[in-house]
């Protein structure tokens, strides 16, 4: 098997492409991720994560460039691609008018897991999600943070080798947040591959092998997360509050080099 769980060549992808004023989410974005690494993607709001996310997962095409997952190309080979994959999205995707139990053991049997196994995956995260209290529960009825909890719940019903989550733990309090890291961390020491987007750098150096940062549609940086705080390690963000701004001020400040 390829060393690559992931390779993304010169990626583009323009939202509204004929209209006035299309939008370049990706511009040109390569990156690598390797077999049984936890990747995290980094980047501010607006950056390209989901866009990239979407592209691997075969729910959107790229306008240009090539994107493969275990050697298989997304586009050509999305069959086979969303096979080998399972996904928690950004936007909350569970389903409201179930149970919690249900919305696992619908999951579960979505994804061909054999009818007299799903009890025992169900409880298994029913457990290690801590959501034994809500089993019979509609998720209708459940706080944010709980709904998101089921939802990133149930991709560890399945096992897949590649395991997307964008921004996972985003809602969650201090106690979910740690489940769901160690989750993550259980399913990478069985070998899977985890890509996941965060926008916090504590997050990505508590969880990742390798980190990207993402800016306006490229990979600006890449590495371990050492190696990416020591490129930002001299960089400082300044921020100053006049009560009044005189003239000189104004101009003192355009002709900071900074
Ligand atoms: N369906 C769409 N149509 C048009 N523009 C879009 C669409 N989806 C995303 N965009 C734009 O593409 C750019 C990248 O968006 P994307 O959702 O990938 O960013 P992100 O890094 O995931 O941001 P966030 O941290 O806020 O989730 C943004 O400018 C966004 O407005
Ligand atoms: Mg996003």
């Amino acid at each position: 098997m390829s060393e690559a769980a992931i390779e993304v060549e010169n990626l583009v992808k323009v939202y509204k492409e004929k209209s006035p004023h299309p939008v370049r989410a990706l511009d040109g974005l390569n990156l690598t991720v390797k077999n049984g690494e936890i990747f995290g993607l980094l980047g501010r709001n607006g950056a390209g994560k989901t866009t990239l996310l979407r592209i691997l997962t075969t729910l959107i095409q790229a306008t240009a460039g090539k994107a493969t997952l275990l050697g298989m190309d997304v586009n050509r080979d999305a069959l086979e691609v969303r096979k080998k994959l399972c996904v928690v999205l950004q936007e909350n995707a569970v389903d409201i008018f179930l149970s919690v139990w249900d919305n696992f053991a619908t999951y579960g049997r979505f994804h061909s897991i054999p009818t007299k196994e799903i009890p025992r995956r169900t409880e298994h995260v029913i457990e290690q999600f801590e959501l034994s209290d809500y089993i019979n529960q509609k998720v209708i009825d459940l706080s944010g943070g709980l709904k998101r909890r089921v939802q990133v719940a149930k991709v560890f019903m399945v096992d897949k080798p590649i395991v997307f989550l964008d921004e996972a733990t985003t809602g969650m309090d201090p106690i979910n947040k740690r489940a769901t890291i160690d989750a993550i961390r259980d399913q990478a020491k069985r070998g899977r591959t985890i890509f996941l987007t965060t926008h916090i750098l504590e997050e990505a150096e508590d969880l990742c092998d390798t980190v990207a940062i993402i800016d306006h549609g490229k990979c600006v940086a890449t590495g371990d997360v050492p190696t990416i705080k020591s490129l930002v390690s001299n960089a400082f963000d300044i921020a100053l509050i006049f009560e009044t701004l005189t003239n000189e001020t104004i101009q003192n400040c355009r002709s900071c080099p900074c």
